[in-house]
């Protein structure tokens, strides 16, 4: 496999790194790490970072020294890397389908506990089936649709369906519910994201309590991201929360209203570097970051610290920013941080994160999972 060398060398000041390159600040990095793991604790709940913000064995091992009890990857591929990084305890969280990717998954539990999710009958007996001619065990969680209108059982009574289905089956363990409301995060204000988990966890309760009358234990309920999770823990009925943003933060997280415990405690710690590489007219300088260092999907960079700047039009590989003043000092070769529009797609445009303490380059980490979509 061929990887490109990183874009800085260990020691190296801020200055000498090569642009556009993925910085992360490591104060602010361990910062956001650490409050997430107090807020957790003290609620009593267990955490399971999402590692497809990061998509870094390096990080995922820190939120687990920090007390996380696993990771949720998304795909087999990241759960595969995330493995063989020493990850003791994955949840895919999300559906996975196809022979092979099934028999990956197996295998994949010969090696780890690996926990997946289902909103299907046919999945189930497909899943049972893979895990036995693996010889492996699966713990299985039963994804409930809870407002994000994407994957999940849309009632109670499916779910305690599939539970049984599950139960019963030789290979499989029925691990709980994973109800994570992927739209509720960016609600602006405050009190409407409140409303949304409000609305999940009544949905939650509804098939929890079917399960009870069913008689089918339920050990975990799973789910919660960055915008929401001081709500569920509010809930009091999710016992696991699974956000991933928190570590990095970007724009469009920046925009929430913030909560009690949310955007507040976390700051921004993932920037791109880039480099003025040319000053055209006085009202328009160019940049040497586009649409292959950071998405847009989200919305358009920002420039740290200068509000009001932003990427206005981004090619392949041009930023341009426009200037209200065009008197304003920027010369060509100047430094500018990206703050990103949204980090999981940002990162997955990177090979390596330069990690950066007091101006210089004190760490160089692969982006582990880079590409790992499938
Ligand atoms: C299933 C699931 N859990 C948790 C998260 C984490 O959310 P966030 O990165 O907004 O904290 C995501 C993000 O898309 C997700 O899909």
């Amino acid at each position: 496999m061929s990887m490109l060398p990183p874009p800085a060398r260990i020691g190296a000041p801020l200055d000498e790194v090569e642009t556009p390159a993925l910085i992360v600040d490591l104060d602010v990095l361990e910062k956001n790490v650490g409050r997430m793991a107090e807020v957790t604790a003290r609620a009593q709940v267990a955490f399971r970072p999402h590692s497809k913000t990061h998509k870094s064995t390096s990080i995922a091992h820190m939120q687990i020294a920090a007390g996380a009890v696993g990771i949720c990857c998304q795909k087999v591929s990241e759960a595969e890397i995330m493995v063989n990084g020493g990850v003791g305890d994955v949840l895919v969280a999300n559906e996975i389908v196809g022979s092979s990717k099934l028999a990956r998954l197996a295998a994949l539990a010969r090696r780890a506990k690996i926990s997946v999710c289902v909103d299907h009958l046919q999945n189930v007996r497909d899943l049972e089936r893979a895990a036995a001619e693996a010889g492996a065990h699966l713990h299985v969680l039963v994804e409930l649709d809870v407002g994000g209108r994407r994957c999940g059982v849309q009632s109670p009574d499916q779910a305690v369906d599939l539970a049984k289905e599950i139960t019963a089956s030789g290979h499989l363990s029925f691990a709980g519910l994973q109800a994570y409301h992927g739209g509720a995060q960016h609600i602006r204000t405050h009190e409407e994201r409140g409303e949304a988990i409000g609305q999940a966890a009544s949905k939650v309760r509804a098939a929890r309590d079917a399960l009870a009358r069913a008689a089918v234990p339920c050990p975990t309920i799973t789910g919660a991201g960055t915008g929401s999770f001081e709500f569920e823990i509010a809930s009091e009925i999710y016992t696991e929360l699974q956000a991933g943003s928190y570590v990095f933060m970007d724009r469009d997280y920046k925009l929430n209203q913030p909560g009690n415990v949310s955007r507040m405690d976390f700051e921004q710690s993932l920037f791109i570097l880039t480099t003025i590489m040319s000053r055209p007219l006085p009202e328009r300088i160019v940049i040497d970051a586009g649409l292959k260092s950071y998405s847009t999907d989200s919305g358009p960079p920002e420039v740290a610290g200068m509000p009001g700047l932003q990427v206005e039009r981004a090619s392949d590989e041009h930023g341009i920013i426009m200037l209200a003043d065009p008197n304003a000092l920027f010369s060509i070769g100047e430094k500018l941080r990206l703050v990103p529009g949204h980090c999981d797609p940002t990162v997955n445009l990177h090979d390596w994160f330069v990690c950066v303490r007091s101006e210089r380059v004190e760490a160089l980490w692969p982006v582990s999972a880079r590409g790992a979509i499938f």
